[in-house]
């Protein structure tokens, strides 16, 4: 009988392995079949003790310390914006290229301020982090060290901004929320887009009702970064960017898109993100590219990007409304994040065409003249407040400056911070989610709830002003 049930279970198990040889894409993720959206992996029950950060509200810093890691292109952007907030010291500069650090010091210098610490070590984050006159680390490495360099910098009671994404799998998602929940420390992702000037005003319009009920959004990372990818003389330290595009297939850059969005829609402030498919295209940019540019028989043109060029991701929100969001970095495109609302009683989009439509004639866009009178109407208070300089500083136009801005102003008045724990971690979540449902020919997966139940504390987004 014993000998019986053996020979069963190898004829079973050879039976399943014929099949999984002869599906093109076999599913990746066990269980039984079915229709229903599947987890990709269990939520994690919250430590006893432990209670969400919904509003976090943390003792003011009159002079926020902030130390930066990472100063390539980005990093040395932030430290100049931050030479002209009111209420910062710069007190670390830290990346593994000497010339960076020389760079941001002379940035200091022009600006009349004194010198940093400097730091070039691999392993120097954690001696900044453990310092104990820094208050804020902000983080601009390339992407493999936000979460590590955040997580380490909350549990040496610092707080930590972070570039996007925050977090590149589910579990360091769940690591920032854990650590952010135990330290009582704020984790921002440093997701700009939510603060550009259409984006801020259509929040302010969603807001006040003017869209009526949301039903749809979308958004995009629509950016040919073929040429900075491919650029061995080095626009990204050591190509990693392109290394991720060899690695993974799905939407890699989620945030800027879903961000603006998520907010209009209260993400886990009444609403939340419950499930989502997702497809992506083959890959055809990148490797023709790689031909053009390096040869047919190069090193690179030879190399696998597992990236299709095309994702797109729809995500469907407890309360009933849709989000897509898309990526594509490897086809020669205009820059597009969409940026589109629509609701029971108008519509806005910012990309390829600005425009905004209301009800009773939402069945065109209005005249650019009434548009423009519109928006500054519903221009919002932050964008009143510190937009003009936000403008003259600059940042993506001015955006960077305000999100700046913003994190330090909530800082020195205690305030909740614009984008909490619960944004970095959903938002960067989209990439493993959208991996998973890809590698499964579109099968929809559940979106982890975060918060472990506190989505429904507050009802709005709010950007607290004191
Ligand atoms: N929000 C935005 O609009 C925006 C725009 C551009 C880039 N970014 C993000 O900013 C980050 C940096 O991008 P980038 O374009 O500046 O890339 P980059 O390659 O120019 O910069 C990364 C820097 O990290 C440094 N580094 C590497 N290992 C280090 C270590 N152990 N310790 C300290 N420094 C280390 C490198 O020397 C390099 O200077 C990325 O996460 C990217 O996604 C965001």
């Amino acid at each position: 009988m014993k000998s019986l049930t053996t020979s069963f279970r190898v004829l079973a198990l050879c039976f399943l392995a014929t099949v999984a040889a002869n599906c093109t894409t076999p599913p990746t993720l066990p269980g039984p079949g079915g229709f229903g959206a599947r987890e990709v992996s269990p939520t994690p029950p919250r430590p006893p003790g432990q209670t969400d950060v919904i509003e976090l509200r943390c003792p003011p810093i009159e002079t926020v310390r902030v130390a930066f890691i990472g100063l390539g292109m980005r990093g040395s952007e932030a430290v100049n914006r931050y030479s002209y907030i009111e209420g910062v010291k710069i007190v670390a500069l830290c990346d593994v290229v000497p010339a960076n650090v020389e760079k941001a010091q002379n940035v200091l210098k022009e600006r009349g301020l004194p010198k940093a610490d400097g730091y070039t070590g691999p392993d120097d984050w954690k001696t900044i982090c453990q310092r104990n006159d820094v208050d804020l680390v902000y983080v601009c490495t390339h992407w493999d060290l936000h979460t590590p360099i955040a997580v380490y910098a909350m549990e040496h009671g610092k707080h930590a901004a972070v570039e996007v994404p925050a977090a590149l799998t589910l579990q360091q998602c769940w690591q920032l929320v854990e650590t952010s929940e135990r330290t009582r420390k704020h984790c921002m992702q440093l997701e700009n887009c939510n603060y550009d000037f259409f984006e801020m005003a259509t929040l302010n319009m969603a807001q006040k009702g003017l869209f009526g009920q949301i039903v749809h959004g979308e958004g995009a990372y629509i950016h040919d970064l073929r040429g900075m990818n491919f650029d061995e003389k080095g626009s990204y330290w050591q190509m990693w960017r392109l290394r991720h595009n060899q690695a993974r297939n799905g939407n890699l850059y989620p945030t800027h898109g879903l961000g603006p969005i998520c907010h209009i829609m209260n993400i886990h402030r009444g609403d939340r993100m419950e499930y989502l498919v997702s497809i992506s295209s083959n890959q055809f940019g990148m490797t023709e590219y790689a031909r053009e540019k390096f040869g047919e028989t190069s090193d690179y043109a030879k190399r696998t990007y597992q990236c299709g060029d095309m994702n797109t991701t729809v995500v469907k929100t407890q309360g009933g409304k849709t989000i897509m969001v898309q990526h594509d970095v490897a086809n020669p495109r205009p820059y597009s994040r969409i940026h589109m609302v629509s609701g029971t009683k108008g519509f806005a989009q910012k990309w390829p065409l600005q425009g905004i439509a209301l009800e009773p004639s939402a069945h065109e866009f209005m005249p650019k003249d009434k548009m423009d009178a519109l928006l500054a109407q519903y221009e919002h208070p932050i964008v009143k407040e510190v937009g003009e300089k936000a403008k003259k500083v600059g940042g993506h136009g001015g955006m960077d400056f305000i999100m700046d801005y913003r994190l330090v102003y909530c800082l020195r008045n205690g305030l909740p911070l614009d984008e909490d724990v619960y944004d970095a971690a959903e938002w960067s979540s989209l990439i493993e989610l959208s991996e998973k449902s890809v590698e499964n020919q579109g099968m929809p997966v559940k979106v982890p709830d975060f918060t472990r139940g506190s989505w429904q504390k507050v009802k709005t987004v709010t950007y607290f002003h004191k």
